[in-house]
């Protein structure tokens, strides 16, 4: 792999792990921090915010695609998480469903907060293969 690619992965990694301290989390006390890295080389975080009405907790990573999203951002290069778990944590299935529609062709990166620099790679292609992307046009 090359230079600059370990660099922004460390770099975005580290990004993610700033952004888990700001994690609203009284309830399950697992704190999450996502990073995602734009085309242009910008970085939106996130943290998860949970509720109590547990249904309506936000994942890390969609709060930083909703925050990217809604300031403009369409192109994603990659997207970090960082949580304190073995190997890190990997992205519910209602976060991969935002991320293959909304980040298709970003890198996922993730890794335990004890050990920024063991990152696993993922693409988002393989984390939710045959995903629903579209509504079909109404036909009745
Ligand atoms: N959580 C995330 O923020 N991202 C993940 O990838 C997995 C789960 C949050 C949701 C909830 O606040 C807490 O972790 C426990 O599920």
């Amino acid at each position: 792999m090359g230079k600059k690619q370990t660099t922004d992965k460390l770099r975005l990694v580290r990004a993610a792990a700033r952004a888990r301290k700001r994690a609203v989390a009284p309830y399950s006390t697992f704190a999450v921090g996502a990073a995602l890295l734009t085309h242009s080389g910008r970085v939106i975080t996130g943290a998860n915010v949970e509720s109590a009405s547990y249904g309506l907790t936000c994942c890390a990573e969609r709060v930083a695609l909703f925050k990217a999203l809604t300031s403009g951002r369409r192109e994603f290069v990659a997207l970090a998480v960082v949580a304190r778990i073995a190997h890190g944590p990997m992205p519910c299935g209602a976060c991969r469903q935002l991320l293959a529609e909304y980040a298709p062709h970003a890198k996922v990166w993730v890794a335990d907060s004890r050990a920024l620099r063991d990152i696993r790679e993922f693409r988002v292609a393989e984390l939710l293969p045959a995903a629903f992307l579209e509504v079909p046009p109404n036909c009745d």
